[in-house]
C-alpha cells in the first residue's frame, strides 16, 4: 500500500479496507496492456468502455498500449444506486463509430452477475464486428447468473461489494487509488 493509499483510507470513515492496492492494480494493468499488445500486432481494434465505472481503468490501460487503437463510449446502467443489481441494462449512451468489420474490447470495471456483458455483447453483435473480446479489472466469479467469458482478467474477486478506481457507491468514491470494501 502507498502512503496515499493510507492516506485515503484514513479521510474514509465508511471504508474498512483495502483489497487491491494502487501498486498492485498498476503492475496486473501493465501486463495486460502487454497481452493485448501481443494479440493485436496486426489490428487498430476499438476499445468500448463501458461508463461510467470503466474509465479510469481505460485510461490507465491503454496508456499501457504498444498498438494503435481507437476508443470509444457506450453507458448502460443496471444499477440504480445501492448495492443490488435491478436485472434491467438500459442502454443510456450508444457509440459513436461504425464497429462492422472491427476488432472490438469491451472494456468493463468489473463482472458481477454477467447480465450487462451478456447483453452488450448480444447487442453489439448484430452490427458486425468482426471480433469481440472483453477485458475486466475484476470478476466476482462466484456471482455469476450468466456465463460469460472474460479474455483479459485483471483479479478475481470474492462476493463483496467494492469501490473505488472508478467503482462507485451511490455515485461516489470513484477516485479511490485502491480497490476498497465498505464497512459492513
Ligand atoms: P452485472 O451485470 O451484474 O455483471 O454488473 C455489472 C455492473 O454492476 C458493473 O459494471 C458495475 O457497474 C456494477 N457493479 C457490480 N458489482 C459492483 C461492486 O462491487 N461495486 C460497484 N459496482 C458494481
Ligand atoms: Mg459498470
Amino acid at each position: 500500500m502507498t502512503y496515499d493509499d493510507q492516506d485515503y483510507l484514513r479521510r474514509n470513515s465508511n471504508l474498512d479496507r483495502v483489497l487491491i492496492s494502487s501498486e498492485e492494480l498498476f503492475k496486473r494493468i501493465q501486463e495486460m496492456g502487454n497481452e493485448i499488445t501481443r494479440d493485436y500486432q496486426d489490428s487498430t481494434p476499438i476499445f468500448v468502455c463501458i461508463l461510467k465505472g470503466a474509465y479510469v481503468f481505460l485510461a490507465d490501460l491503454t496508456r499501457c498500449l504498444g498498438v494503435d487503437h481507437e476508443v470509444d463510449f457506450m453507458a448502460v446502467s443496471s444499477y440504480e444506486g445501492g448495492t443490488q443489481s435491478t436485472g434491467v441494462v438500459k442502454i443510456e449512451k450508444d457509440l459513436r463509430c461504425n464497429i462492422t468489420d472491427r476488432d472490438i474490447i469491451i472494456v468493463e470495471d468489473i463482472v458481477d452477475s454477467g447480465l450487462t456483458l451478456n447483453h452488450l455483447v448480444e447487442l453489439l453483435s448484430t452490427r458486425s464486428p468482426r471480433s469481440i473480446r472483453i477485458a475486466a479489472l475484476l470478476d466476482k466469479a462466484a456471482a455469476r447468473t450468466k456465463p460469460i467469458h472474460v479474455d483479459y482478467k485483471g483479479f478475481e474477486i470474492p462476493k463483496e461489494f467494492v469501490v473505488g478506481y472508478g467503482l462507485d457507491y451511490d455515485e461516489k468514491l470513484r477516485n479511490l487509488p485502491f480497490i476498497g470494501v465498505l464497512k459492513p
